[in-house]
């Protein structure tokens, strides 16, 4: 239901509140780690404001102990809503943590009327909808030169770095440091608890968490993935499935921000979800490779092999790839305070 949302739909004459609550549907269909939406708006339709809040009943201890990933998701929810505004005519204005005592409020949005949107601004809200994660094998394709420069650009709007990781050999050591990241949660017995708690059976009602069916599974198998998950060790099938993955895929890169602080990890999700919307518009499709990011030690090894000056938070592949299915969203009842 959530992805059907429509701009044909737009209460043009309704009320602020109807046109705030509007907005919103397209901030929820942003990204976000398990898929766990853990973001909430607050209307505040007599000063015509959003509030974003991090929803940390929706944190996942083991992967994200800190709630990087958390705050990361919210940036991404908050990209989308900006999209969303510039396309209905909106200037955003946005104030980052404007509390001093409530760190979960991340984001005050003002909407201002009188923004002229250009070709890209409707490319990129358009991209809100197509955008959706690709676990699958990519194509042979490259991405060229010029399209990857635009897609640095894009990231680096929010101070944030879009590192791409080029050379075989270098490449190879990346792969390597993910499977080990694989076999290592696949070991972490708490990991995996976590894990199978959002990994659902395709014919589910949930409407958060992953489908089998994100991951390339058929119905069957599906059904007892969250089993899988929590009670064998999938840890070597999953590194040769993530070590073919890599191989195939024409971009790897690293997004990492200068401080690693919860202002500099809402950016990132921004950015994020920037370079995920200009890709998509541009029918390039990404998935995640977070794993060595998520294990302190591998964190440690891959800053040293990449001689990162800044915070590594999420490793991404790019390149052509078959149209997937959406996942499923709450309803916006649900994510409104
Ligand atoms: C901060 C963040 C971290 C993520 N980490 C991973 C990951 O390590 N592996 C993965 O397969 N997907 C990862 N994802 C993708 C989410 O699982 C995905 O966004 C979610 O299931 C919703 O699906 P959609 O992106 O297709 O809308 C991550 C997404 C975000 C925003």
């Amino acid at each position: 239901m959530a992805w059907e949302v429509s701009e044909n739909d737009f209460p043009k004459s309704g009320s602020a509140k109807d046109k705030l609550k509007f907005f919103v549907k397209y901030a929820i269909l942003a990204p976000s780690g398990h898929n766990t939406q853990p973001w909430l708006f607050e209307i505040n339709d007599d000063e015509m404001s959003i509030n974003l809040y991090a929803d940390r009943t929706r944190a996942l201890p083991v992967i994200d102990p800190d709630d990087t990933e958390l705050i990361i998701s919210c940036g991404a929810a908050l990209e989308n809503l900006i999209v969303a505004l510039k396309y209905f005519e909106y200037y955003a204005e946005v104030e980052y943590f404007p509390s001093e005592t409530d760190n979960d409020l991340l984001a005050k949005i003002k909407p201002m009327i009188g923004y002229e949107p250009d070709a890209e601004d409707k490319k990129l809200f358009n991209a809100i909808k197509t955008r959706h994660t690709n676990r699958l094998p990519f194509a042979d394709d490259t991405v060229d030169g010029y399209r990857l420069d635009k897609l640095k650009t894009i990231v680096s709007e929010e101070n944030v770095n879009l590192l791409v990781i080029e050379g075989e050999q270098v490449r190879e050591e990346v792969i390597k440091i993910i499977e080990q990241g694989d076999k290592a949660q696949a070991t972490n017995k708490s990991f995996c608890r976590e894990l199978a708690q959002w990994v659902h059976p395709n014919r589910t009602n949930s409407k958060d968490g992953i489908p089998g069916y994100a991951f390339g599974m058929g119905d069957l198998i599906s059904f007892g993935s969250p089993f899988f998950i929590g009670n064998l060790n999938w840890g070597d099938i999953q590194a040769g499935r993530d070590r073919n993955l890599v191989k195939g895929s024409p971009v790897l890169a690293v997004i990492e921000s200068k401080n690693n602080n919860p202002i500099d990890w809402l950016r990132t999700g921004m950015a994020l979800e920037k370079l995920l919307l200009k890709a998509s518009s541009e029918g390039i499709a990404a998935s995640y490779l977070n794993q060595p990011i998520e294990v302190p030690e591998l964190k440690e090894k891959l800053v040293k092999l990449l001689h990162l000056k800044g915070y590594p938070h999420l490793i991404i592949r790019m390149g052509y790839g078959k149209e997937v299915k959406a996942t499923p969203r709450r309803d916006l009842e649900e994510v409104i305070r």
